[in-house]
């Protein structure tokens, strides 16, 4: 009797359903809040140094997470290609993280130390240069645009307080550090640490 009320009452049955379909979201999500693999950074994961940290910055402007994902699936043709699969502690000081799943270019969560930093220049000033059947977009503007330092340490103080360990002296030397660097040498910076970290456990 009770069961033919909530199925005639188009409403109750509403709310209903949203209070069991929440239980089985909250059954998900709160381990994995609880859990040390999942919220601790995983061996030798550290926070950006100030240029990957730049880098990373520009990678978000240009977009490059339109085209390339930063996670590698615990699958064989996946790890054949790209390597390891990704793990919740390799981005825990990523905010916001990279995974993405548009991939209309290659995965790039492995890709530091694939190529030279040379090659990297040359592919995101005319990717067609090197690969010429690419459809991924020139990027020359970065060769000649510069890192604002000034903004460098304010970037980790707000990082820090979402609870990335920068320390004081790391910020206090950050804007020396980019000052003077091209946009593209911090992107290059940062695609070349992407993955290394990992290189002692995988
Ligand atoms: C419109 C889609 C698109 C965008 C946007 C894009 N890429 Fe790509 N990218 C590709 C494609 C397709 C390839 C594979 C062909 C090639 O190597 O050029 C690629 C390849 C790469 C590679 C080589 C990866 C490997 O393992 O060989 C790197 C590194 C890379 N892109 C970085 C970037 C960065 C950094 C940005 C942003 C500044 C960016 N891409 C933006 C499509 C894109």
């Amino acid at each position: 009797m009770k069961h033919e009320t909530i199925e005639k009452n188009v409403g109750l049955l509403g709310v209903l359903i949203a209070i069991v379909i929440s239980f089985g979201g909250l059954v998900e999500i709160i381990p994995l809040t609880l859990s040390r693999e999942t919220t601790q950074p995983a061996p030798g994961i550290a926070p950006y140094p100030a240029l990957q940290l730049e880098g990373r910055d520009i990678y978000l402007r240009e977009g490059c997470y339109n085209c390339h994902s930063q996670m590698i699936r615990p699958l064989r043709g996946e790890t054949e290609r790209y390597g390891h699969y990704s793990l919740a502690g390799e981005s825990v000081y990523d905010h916001p993280f990279q995974f993405g799943s548009k991939r209309t270019g290659p995965d790039l969560a492995r890709v530091g130390g694939k190529y030279t930093d040379e090659w990297q220049r040359l592919h995101l000033v005319d990717p067609r240069d090197l690969v010429p059947e690419s459809n991924m977009p020139g990027f020359p503007w970065l060769q000649t645009a510069k890192v604002d330092a000034g903004l460098t340490p304010a970037k980790m103080r707000a990082l820090r307080k979402v609870g990335v360990p920068y320390t004081d002296a790391q910020i206090a030397s950050a804007s020396s550090e980019v000052q003077g660097k091209t946009e593209m040498e911090a992107l290059i910076a940062y695609l070349q640490g992407l993955g290394t970290a990992s290189q002692g456990w995988r």
